[in-house]
């Protein structure tokens, strides 16, 4: 289709959690917007307004686009209706196969599905993570096959998100948007589309833009590996980890360690490997990732040191999402945890206030069970009476395993009965 003839400014291909919210901002900011999956369970929760998943505002966003009187957003589950706008941003996932490898399938199959329907003015931004060389590789495949001058006939650019899950809305607008456009003015045109946010934009070269969004990820997964072996490190030698960590960051001017727990999630799990496909130091990052994978047998190793065989007994998981307070589960050390605890025959019982997977209630999880372990650090298990909570359906004399300091008692193994003498004894007096 003719991009002067456009019935929509933008398309979003793919209404996952970067596209679902990256489409309802556009529609929000007067931009008349395709939305397209291939789900149609997803398209019909849009549609009935519900949104398929959290994020902070969302659902309100949702119904202020549904009842805004433009109907600034469509839906459809063809990729090739996305021509039907001049600008098409694609948010499809990234995955990376097993080998150390992107694995691009769902971009190969939307731009064979785009190719036939491109036409000159037509822009096509990937807003997905994507490895080195795939911006510059989709601009080759369009030339290839359709013989457009990139940059001139055709635009096409990488504009990473690089936003927090549950922080959308408020960084859309302050997060620096780095824009890498093939050729002489295709970073321009992707400016022009996402000028309509209030952040800065930052003109780069396609490659650097890859660069810069997977670094930014593997930066944060480096940056919790060392907490995470400081951890083992100090289990070996009987020392406490957060006390090692206070002793490094107090007072001290250049730079912090960060705190230990579960990390993963879809991004930090996979992005390190789109680095590692050419790494100049292979095996550097597959360190760090080996740190953070190894944290759930390792605190598992822990409490059969304290209590034996955990076979036949009663574990309590609190949290199985990737990190607290969102509701997305996907490569979640948390699941991986309770694989490793059933193979140890033990009886394991999950709780979680905000998965879709559903799970036992605190209570039921926590009765009569001898380990718990706070797999999330969700709000809900932050609180003094989250603690109380395990004392009182568990026990005194069950084992509970903390690697988040949730409540600032810093021991990553203590009974239950300890934490809450622990938390008594922090616990700021009042007057009787
Ligand atoms: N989730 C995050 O917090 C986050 C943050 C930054 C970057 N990213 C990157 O953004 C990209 C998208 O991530 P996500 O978490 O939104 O993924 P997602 O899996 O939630 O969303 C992808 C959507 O695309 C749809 N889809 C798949 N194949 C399709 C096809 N052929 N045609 C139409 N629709 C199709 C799926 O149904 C799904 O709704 C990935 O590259 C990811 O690495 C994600």
């Amino acid at each position: 289709m003719d991009p002067s003839h456009s019935t929509a400014d933008v398309s979003v291909v793919g209404l996952g959690r970067v596209g679902l919210p990256l489409a309802l901002s556009f529609a929000d900011r007067g931009l008349r917007v395709i939305g397209i999956d291939n789900d149609a369970a997803r398209l019909e929760a849009v549609r009935d307004g519900r949104m398929p998943f959290a994020e902070t505002g969302a659902q309100e966003l949702l119904e202020r686009v549904h009842s805004s009187p433009a109907h600034p957003l469509s839906l459809s589950e063809r990729v090739a209706d996305a021509a039907g706008a001049r600008h098409i941003v694609i948010t499809l996932g990234t995955p990376s196969f097993s080998h150390i490898e992107i694995d691009m399938r769902d971009i190969r199959s939307a731009l064979d599905d785009l190719l036939g329907v491109l036409a000159p003015g037509h822009s096509l931004i990937l807003r997905s993570t994507v490895a080195p060389g795939t911006t510059e590789f989709v601009a080759g495949y369009l030339a290839k096959h359709r013989s457009f001058e990139v940059g001139e006939d055709v635009f096409v650019a990488h504009a990473p998100e690089r936003i927090a899950a549950g922080r959308f809305l408020e960084e859309i607008d302050t997060l620096p948007c780095i824009v890498g456009g093939v050729g002489a003015r295709s970073g321009e045109v992707a400016a022009q589309l996402f000028g309509v946010f209030a952040a800065p934009i930052v003109q780069t070269t396609p490659v650097q833009a890859e660069l810069a969004k997977i670094w930014t990820n593997i930066l944060r997964y480096a940056t919790f590996a060392l907490p995470n072996l400081l951890m083992m490190d100090c289990e070996r030698y009987d020392a406490n980890v957060f006390e090692v960590i206070d002793l490094i960051n107090r007072d001290y001017p250049r730079g912090g360690m960060a705190q230990p727990g579960f990390t993963a999630g879809t991004c930090l799990r996979k992005d390190f490997a789109f680095s590692e496909e050419r790494s100049a130091a292979p095996g550097m990052l597959l360190a760090v990732s080996r740190v953070n994978e190894s944290v759930p047998l390792f605190l598992l190793e822990g409490a059969r040191r304290r209590l034996g065989s955990l076979a036949n007994r009663r574990v309590a998981v609190l949290g199985l999402a990737f990190k607290a307070d969102t509701d997305d589960e996907r490569d979640s050390l948390a699941h991986k945890l309770v694989r490793l605890l059933e193979r140890e025959l033990a009886d394991v019982a999950v709780h979680d206030p905000h998965v879709p997977t559903p799970t036992a209630s605190l209570e039921e999880a926590l009765d009569g069970a001898e380990l718990v372990v706070v797999a999330a650090n969700h709000s809900e298990f932050r609180d003094a009476h989250a603690l109380a909570t395990i004392a009182e359906r568990a026990g005194g004399d069950c084992l509970v395993v903390d690697p988040w300091n949730c409540w600032g008692a810093g021991q990553v193994f203590a009974y239950a009965s300890e934490l809450v003498l622990l938390l008594d004894a922090t616990r700021p007096k009042t007057r009787g």
